[in-house]
């Protein structure tokens, strides 16, 4: 049967980065949205939605938007999410691959597996893309776990072939078999897709990246994901390892790894020539400003990475980030916009955390958007969730005045309803 969702609606009708707030933004103050098959029919105004033979929820003075896309995580990592003190390489070795190897074992896997997506639907987040591990099962039981949430997801077998421990690295040859293997059994499988992924070049030799860059041109609707240039310690080390390249990003370039589909992490400190190709050449940069400031990288720049024409998606990064929440993330990317000297509209904040990020992903034809056709990835945020942010935005005298204390101070609970694919999930992880 086909559902009604009415209640506050704010849809995205433009990028709030090239086009006026008003222009990109409509809000509707008594809207609906209808519900069929999993996607949604029709948004907007409730006196202009077919309202005939839909159950009607009526949400009240809550705010509908899009569940939000997080663009960049790794879910072998939530079991050690908030762990002390290290910086990028030393946090990897101390903290990062000890855990990763747990993930050998399915049955651990999908645990960590089934405990992040629920973890991620509670505060709101409908659309994941995943590092997995250099272990097939680990991919398998990612996959396996949000299929069983109908949750579309982008991930990929992490490889690696250098600089990790024992039992933490695969070969040139192994990787290529494995993702091919992996990538034929998932990439399109219900809302599944897959995404090829190098962890990032000190932990790649050229001949892997050689053969992972074969199989995304055999594959170029899948997706390419890695790391670069997030901290300045790794950049030295990776021109230490290729001095004949001449930035950090030739040394993906070289082997095909660029391109529309290809996900950089974190690229914090790019050289001009990485900035102009990234634009060029249609590749996404992800932003992971809870990351950032949590291992220590550095200030990425969204407002000029954007205004320079770089396709730019917004992400967690768990659990080098340090919250699952994309309101935390949305609060973090404000606080860096204010040190980097621009103060981010929060329309453009909410259109990185659901749009930006689905365009990143080239899937903002199915998520991130309340348009019709799309999937009814939806939630509905409570704008007054907790006494602190009531008492404020309770003296809103505009939409914006009344969403951005829910941005900056908000947390799972202002996520009062989620639906995935038109079904209405439970809202708290199981087993909490
Ligand atoms: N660079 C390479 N691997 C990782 C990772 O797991 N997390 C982060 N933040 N950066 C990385
Ligand atoms: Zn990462």
């Amino acid at each position: 049967m086909a559902q009604l969702l009415t209640g506050h609606l704010l849809r995205f009708v433009a990028d709030p980065f090239t086009a006026p707030i008003k222009a990109a933004v409509v809000h509707d103050t008594h809207g609906a949205i209808r519900i069929e098959d999993g996607r949604i029919a029709a948004a907007g105004p409730v006196d202009t939605v077919d309202r005939t033979d839909a159950e009607h929820i009526d949400l009240g003075d809550r705010l509908l938007i899009p569940g939000f896309v997080d663009a960049h995580m790794h879910y072998p990592q939530t079991g050690i999410i908030a762990a002390w003190g290290k910086r990028l390489i030393d946090w990897l070795n101390t903290y990062t691959f000890p855990e990763e190897m747990r993930f050998g074992d399915p049955t651990y896997a999908r645990k960590q597996a089934d405990l992040t997506l629920d973890l991620a639907l509670a505060h709101g987040t409908t659309t994941l893309t995943s590092f997995c591990t250099i272990h097939p099962a680990s991919v398998d039981a990612w996959f396996e776990a949000a299929a069983a949430r109908n949750m579309a997801t982008v991930a990929g077998k992490t490889c690696m072939d250098r600089n990790a421990p024992d039992g933490l690295r695969d070969t040139p040859q192994s990787a290529y078999d494995d993702s091919a293997a992996l990538l034929a059994k998932w990439h399109g499988t219900g809302r599944a897709r897959y995404a090829i992924t190098p962890r990032f070049t000190p932990t790649s030799t050229p001949d892997q990246l050689e053969a992972l860059g074969a199989l995304w041109a055999a594959n170029p609707s899948c997706a390419m994901q890695t790391h670069l240039s997030e901290q300045r310690d790794e950049i030295a080390w990776v021109r230490d390892l290729h001095p004949e390249a001449s930035d950090y990003l030739q040394t993906y370039e070289q082997h095909g790894l660029i391109g529309p589909g290809a996900l950089f992490g974190h690229a914090i400190h790019l050289e001009p020539r990485e900035r102009d190709l990234l634009r060029e050449t249609g590749s996404a940069v992800v932003h992971c400003p809870t990351s950032n400031t949590f291992i220590g990288s550095g200030l990425f720049d969204a407002a000029r990475t954007i205004t320079d024409g770089i396709t730019t998606g917004l992400a967690t990064d768990t659990g080098g980030g340090s919250s699952f929440s994309m309101l935390r993330t949305m609060a973090a990317a404000y606080e860096i916009g204010q040190l980097s000297g621009t103060a981010l509209h929060p329309a453009q904040l909410l259109w990185l955390a659901t749009e930006g990020s689905a365009r990143a992903l080239r899937m903002q034809d199915r998520t991130g958007t309340l348009a019709p056709g799309s999937d009814a990835d939806i939630i509905a945020l409570d704008l007054s969730s907790t006494p602190a942010i009531a008492q404020r935005s309770g003296r809103a005298e505009n939409i914006w005045e009344a969403i951005f204390p829910t941005i900056m101070m908000g947390d799972d609970r202002a996520i009062a309803d989620v639906w995935v694919a038109g079904e209405r999930v439970a809202r708290t992880p199981e087993g909490n």
